[in-house]
């Protein structure tokens, strides 16, 4: 089951995933360390943000802000002197929002060793107007196997946030209801 909306709902031409693929890559510097001398996380997150943006301002032809990111995963630390690959691409599309998934590998600068991954992560994109409504975007055609699966992994984590949030507003009313305060 999927809830993406077809090209016939939003009018709009679907797009292949690898036409926004896109990868930002960056040597990190003693200015971007943490106290115990590794990269800070948050230095990262703020690349996977960059990168995923990027791509989700491509695929939906205009801006999109960051409506959630979750499943960021650190793996291994980073280190000055790291040159750092964050590729990201849209996994799957709704009306309006989009799953970009990202991966975060790291190599020496000056080494020719292959890239290892150090990190992953899932954020959601709502395409927007000027105003800041949501706005429809393309669906996106996923073209190879490893697209469609990331594409149907993507389905699960969209049901998994859905119910998850449903389930917290329940409750909260719930409890509202019964007189409870926080
Ligand atoms: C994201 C935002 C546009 C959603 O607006 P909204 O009025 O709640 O609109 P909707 O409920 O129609 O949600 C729009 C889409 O985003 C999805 N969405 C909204 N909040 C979400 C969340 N927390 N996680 C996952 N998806 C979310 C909805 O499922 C919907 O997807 P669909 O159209 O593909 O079905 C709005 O909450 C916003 O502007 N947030 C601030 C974003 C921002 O400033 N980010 C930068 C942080 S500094």
């Amino acid at each position: 089951m999927t809830d993406q909306a077809t090209e016939a709902e939003t009018a709009l031409p679907g797009k292949p995933t690898a036409a926004s693929r896109t990868t930002l890559s960056h040597i990190m510097t003693a200015n971007e360390t943490n106290l115990l001398g590794t990269v800070h996380g948050g230095v990262i997150m703020k690349l996977v943000d960059d990168a995923a943006g990027a791509v989700a301002g491509r695929h939906s032809g205009g801006p999109a802000v960051t409506a959630s990111m979750d499943e960021m995963v650190f793996l291994e630390p980073v280190r000055v002197g790291d040159l750092v690959h964050v590729k990201a691409q849209v996994n799957w599309t709704g009306r309006s929002s989009m799953e970009v998934g990202v991966r975060v590998l790291a190599e020496r600068w000056n080494e020719s060793r292959p890239a290892t991954q150090v990190g992953s992560a899932y954020l959601v994109f709502a395409a927007v107007e000027e105003g800041g409504r949501p706005r429809a975007v393309p669906p996106v055609l996923p073209e190879t196997e490893r697209d469609k699966r990331r594409y149907q992994e993507a389905q699960i984590r969209r049901t998994h946030r859905l119910a998850r949030r449903r389930a917290i507003k329940e409750l909260r009313e719930r409890r509202a209801a019964e007189g409870l305060e926080d």
